[in-house]
Parts: C-alpha cells; sequence; structure tokens
C-alpha cells in the first residue's frame, strides 16, 4: 500500500480528483469504479470544475457504484443512484447509460448482483477504483466478516453502520438494513484502488486496516493484498499510524 498523509479534506480530495483526471486523460475510455458517502463529496466537486473548465472529459468513461440500498429505486433522495446523479453525473458530459450502479429495486437481488460482475467483467475490469472507509473498517458494504475472496452479492448492513449512515435519513423515514455491494474480491480485481479518510473518527479503522493482521474482521485489511492501492488519508486520519 502507498500511503499518503496530506493537511486536510481539501488536499485529500484534490489529491484524490487528480489520479482519476490522470487516468481519463491517458485513457479516455476508461472505467472507473465510484463511492458513496460524505467523503468522495469533494472530490466531485474537483472532478466537476475540472470537467468545466475542459481539463478532463467522462464522455467515453464508463462507471460502476460500489454498492447500493436494496429497496430503494434510484428516485429515491437516500438511494444511492440518486446520490451520484446529484453529486456527479448530473454535472459533467458522462453518458448516464454508461454509468452502472447495483439495482436496488431489483426484483430478483441474486440474479442482479450475478449480472453487475457480468457487466464489470464485460467493460473489461475497472481501472481505478475509489473507495471511502467505514469506522468499522467496510468498504462498500463489505461488513466485518465479508469474505475476502466475495463477489457482488446482497450484504445485511451491521448496526453500527445502519446508525453511522442515518444521518441521511428522515427520524420516521424507512432506513434499509440491506444492500447489494461489489464483493472484496471484485474491489481487488480493479487495476488500481484509491481510498481516501479523512477526520479522526477514521484514525481507528485506518489504523487497523494498514498496520493490523489481514482479517475479515477489517475488511479494509485486504487492500495489504492489493498491488496497486494508494491510500490518501489527512493528518486526522492518520493520527494512529
Ligand atoms: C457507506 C458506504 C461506504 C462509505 C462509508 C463511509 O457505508 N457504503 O462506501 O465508504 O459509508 O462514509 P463516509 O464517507 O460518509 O464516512
Amino acid at each position: 500500500m502507498q500511503i499518503v498523509i496530506l493537511k486536510d479534506a481539501a488536499e485529500v480530495a484534490h489529491y484524490g480528483a487528480q489520479i482519476f483526471v490522470d487516468q481519463i486523460n491517458k485513457k479516455a475510455d476508461s472505467v472507473i469504479g465510484l463511492a458513496t458517502g460524505s467523503t468522495p463529496v469533494a472530490l466531485y466537486q474537483d472532478l466537476i470544475a475540472r470537467n468545466a473548465a475542459k481539463e478532463v472529459s467522462f464522455a467515453a468513461v464508463t462507471s460502476f457504484n460500489l454498492d447500493e440500498y436494496l429497496g430503494l429505486t434510484g428516485e429515491h433522495p437516500q438511494s444511492y443512484r440518486y446520490f451520484m446523479n446529484e453529486q456527479l453525473f448530473n454535472h459533467v458530459d458522462i453518458d448516464k447509460s454508461n454509468t452502472h450502479v447495483p439495482p436496488g429495486d431489483a426484483k430478483n437481488p441474486l440474479t442482479a448482483c450475478k449480472e453487475y460482475e457480468a457487466k464489470i467483467e464485460a467493460a473489461g475490469g475497472i481501472d481505478v477504483q475509489l473507495l471511502g472507509i467505514g469506522r468499522n473498517g467496510h468498504i462498500g458494504f463489505n461488513e466485518p466478516s465479508s469474505g475476502l475472496t466475495s463477489r457482488t452479492r446482497v450484504k445485511t448492513l451491521t448496526k453500527a453502520t445502519i446508525e453511522d449512515n442515518a444521518r441521511f435519513f428522515a427520524a420516521d423515514e424507512y432506513q434499509p438494513h440491506l444492500s447489494i455491494t461489489m464483493g472484496i474480491g471484485t474491489i481487488l480485481d480493479s487495476r488500481k484502488v484509491v481510498l481516501l479518510a479523512t477526520g479522526a473518527n477514521k484514525a481507528d479503522a485506518i489504523q487497523a486496516m494498514v498496520e493490523g493482521p489481514l482479517t475479515a474482521a477489517c475488511p479494509a485489511s485486504a487492500l495489504q493484498m492489493h498491488r496497486n492501492a494508494v491510500i490518501v488519508i489527512d493528518d486526522a486520519a492518520a493520527s494512529k499510524l
């Protein structure tokens, strides 16, 4: 793993965005893996600004998101499809038909998971995958105990993750407990992985991922096995290293 420690969240976002800009400018039809959560929002803003400035074009890019809540349609404001449209896709020159998010409203989720894997394979695999990290070390929605070779599948969210993400839902709003997520094996197949983390509340997870043992108890520790993983963190997230 390459560990890049920067001053603050703004620097982390800019550094992460540069990796995607370089990748797309090297290969216009890159296949990129995208993530949700609050951490990548600043990176997406950076990409939007640089797309507007014509420093990068997404016209030939294909994207695959890591995960989606099971039980929400793409029109639901808390769905990850909606989030991606709002935070990135609606503001850049990407062809929406080339953007993929696991279908939270799939009639047969198990078939949908297999189809999602097949689509990634048909696209030639992922060139660069963006990741955040949960406080419990999850990547995508691969919660602790996830198989380190797992593929896209339905996962139950842990109580900790449901509580962490409750801030996005209104008090009386239905919050899904299930998700469809790329597996750890799917993520490890990406040719490059870029994980961003900022803030002191991620310091324990970062320490476990970087310095702890390779273990399903910390799904992100699987990145220790990836030959091209870049971990971009701020001083606060790095404070326990
Ligand atoms: C969710 C997503 C993850 C993300 C995590 C951390 O659980 N499924 O992909 O990394 O949240 O989110 P945040 O960046 O808001 O801390």
